[in-house]
């Protein structure tokens, strides 16, 4: 009696979600077609979205694997100034901070400089890829390699809206879709089909077009996955040895060095191929520790 009560219960509340579902899309005060960067957009339509992402503006928290604060890596482990020597984190790193500030950390970093017209500073503009809704329509407007075929500096007028809804959704249907060509070229060099991909598949590769070990291939500065012969640490290394890559020079050991721990973030396990990489990087990092130990004793 009890048990068929408690699945009557649940039924209704499915069926009820369901409704509020279908009537939520029937009734779209903003009905949005193409590419559409401005979150806000999606506010009277998607309330309670709205205000879950407004929540990774948050800074209430630290913890031993990255809390919701920049805290200043560099300060706290200054080995890793001498580690990367050579390497733009050299300059500048503090942990990760929730998607709402983007923009105002990859704009205040020292490691993009502070580039005073459109052909000026150190990066280039692929590093504006993981950082904003704007990118898909810059790389629509200018196409995807002189998107990246350019300076840093100048995207910095268009590029201003943080990530968002159309980072991971299509406006239209806002089914989950995928925004960056990165991750669809990755899949197509492996022989495989991301329209194919599962619902529950979806939850994981809308993370993964950013969330990911990546390089910037050639003078084009075009974003690469270096997937093509597997994703383990090791397939990635052959992948990059055989590409002659590497990220750096090392200013004392001379070492030409692959830095795969960039971009990681311990809060961002939950999806699969973060989780991958934390099993990996904590390889990674081991061997650059080793390094980083070396080169102290050689100071000395
Ligand atoms: C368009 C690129 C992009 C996509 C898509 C993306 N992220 Fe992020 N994410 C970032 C960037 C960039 C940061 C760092 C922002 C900063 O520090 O200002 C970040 C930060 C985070 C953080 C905060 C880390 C912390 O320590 O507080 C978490 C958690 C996170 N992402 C999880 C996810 C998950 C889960 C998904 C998929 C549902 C996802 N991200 C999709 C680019 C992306
Ligand atoms: C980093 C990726 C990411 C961003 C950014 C993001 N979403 Fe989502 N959203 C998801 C994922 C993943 C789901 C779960 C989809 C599923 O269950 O298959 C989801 C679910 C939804 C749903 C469906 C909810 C339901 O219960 O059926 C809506 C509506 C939605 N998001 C709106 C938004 C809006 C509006 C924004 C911007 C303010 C936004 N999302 C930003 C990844 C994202």
């Amino acid at each position: 009696m009890v048990v068929v009560f408690v699945l009557g219960l649940c039924v209704s509340a499915l069926m009820e979600r369901r409704a509020e579902v279908a009537s939520i899309f029937n009734n779209r005060k903003n009905v949005i077609k193409g590419i559409e960067a401005r979150n806000e957009l999606f506010k009277d339509d998607f309330p309670r979205e709205y205000q879950t992402w407004t929540e990774t503006a948050k800074t209430d928290f630290e913890s031993e694997f990255n809390g919701n604060i920049a805290v200043v890596a560099l300060e706290n482990r200054p080995e890793m100034v001498i580690l990367w020597a050579g390497y733009a984190f050299s300059k500048d790193y503090s942990t990760p901070r929730g998607h709402m500030h983007a923009i105002e950390d990859i704009t205040a970093s020292l490691r993009t400089g502070a580039p005073v017209n459109p052909t000026d500073g150190p990066q280039p503009s692929t590093c504006w890829t993981c950082k904003s809704p704007d990118v898909p329509r810059m790389m629509e407007a200018l196409g995807v390699d002189s998107f990246y075929n350019n300076k840093w500096g100048a995207m910095g007028a268009e590029i201003v809206n943080p990530i968002g809804c159309s980072d991971c959704h299509d406006p239209e249907t806002m089914n989950l879709h995928i925004s960056r060509p990165a991750l669809i070229e990755a899949f197509q060099r492996q022989g495989k089909d991301i329209t194919k991909a599962t619902p529950q598949e979806m939850r994981s590769l809308v993370c993964a077009q950013c969330h990911v070990e990546y390089f910037f291939k050639g003078d084009g500065k075009y974003l690469t996955f270096p997937w093509d012969k597997g994703f383990t640490v090791e397939d990635m290394e052959a992948y990059y040895d055989e590409a002659g890559f590497y990220d750096y020079i090392h200013k004392l050991s001379r070492t030409p060095i692959l830095c795969a721990i960039t971009f990681t973030n311990a809060n961002a396990k939950r999806t699969k191929f973060v989780t991958a990489w934390n099993r990996n990087w904590r390889k990674r990092i081991s061997k650059l520790n080793l390094l980083g130990i070396m080169e102290r004793q050689k100071l000395k």
